[in-house]
């Protein structure tokens, strides 16, 4: 079975002294219940990364860059690089967020070079897919989702390696989601992609996330979908009882 992640995506937000109280909120509430039966995320700003690790360790949260450049280090100014991350005392890196596709521009080929660089630097890529409401008008949904992965998915991949992270562009910090059955319509339609890119196993073990205004109170329906294996969560994720709310909706 695959077990749940919850995935806080924190994008440009967080000074030191929010995102220690934020981690250390949600370390104490893993604290209080001694086991959960879901692996939870924290994806904060690069500044912020060493603060948030030291804030959950020994709890089992994990931590995450919210991108990395495909090179290992050399002559990239202002970029960091998936081994930096991991040094840090990150487990993961999102690559491929559709704000990056949008604002840095960044191509399927060059998600696909980074989610490479996450592999070779022992992060787990969570890899973003998604359409944008133009896209989903013209019915294109299913064909975008499908090229986005084709595209950015690594030769190699696993369900150990990789997660997908489905989020829809308009749904993404609008309140806005698709209805359940386009959700699973699309989670269903990915997980046969990664069938056919890489393998079955891989496929059946791979978690695919829902992102996309993702709250405590749409949580446990879009969570209870048979091909939803957790969630990429933005504005929730900064509430610390917002964002276990959504955990414990698993
Ligand atoms: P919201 O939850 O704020 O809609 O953001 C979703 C997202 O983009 C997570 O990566």
């Amino acid at each position: 079975a695959r077990r749940p992640l919850i995935a806080g995506n924190w994008k440009m937000n967080g000074l030191k002294a929010e995102a220690r109280a934020l981690a250390e909120a949600m370390a104490a509430r893993f604290n209080s219940v001694g086991s959960v039966g879901f692996d939870m995320l924290l994806c904060p700003p690069f500044p912020v990364i060493g603060t948030v690790v030291g804030a959950v360790a020994g709890t089992g949260i994990a931590v995450g860059g919210q991108d990395c450049h495909a090179k290992v280090s050399g002559a990239h100014t202002g970029d960091v690089s998936a081994a930096m991350l991991a040094d840090q005392g990150c487990q993961f890196v999102i690559v491929g967020h559709s704000e990056r596709r949008a604002d840095h521009g960044e191509s399927d080929a060059q998600v696909r070079a980074k989610a490479e660089a996450a592999l070779a630097a022992g992060l787990v890529a969570v890899i973003c897919v998604g359409e944008t409401e133009a896209q989903r008008d013209a019915g294109q949904t299913l064909r975008v989702v499908e090229t986005q992965l084709e595209g950015s998915l690594p030769a190699g991949a696993t369900a150990q390696t990789v997660v997908i992270a489905y989020e829809p562009v308009w749904a993404i910090g609008t309140g806005r989601t698709p209805t359940l059955n386009d959700v699973a319509q699309v989670h269903g339609a990915i997980r046969a992609k990664v069938a056919r890119v890489l393998s079955a196993e891989a496929a059946a073990e791979m978690r695919v996330l829902y992102g996309g205004s993702v709250k405590p109170d749409n949580a446990r329906a879009l969570l209870g979908l048979a091909d939803v294996d957790g969630a990429l969560v933005g504005g929730a994720s900064l509430k610390a009882e917002d964002f276990w709310a959504i955990g414990c909706a698993t």
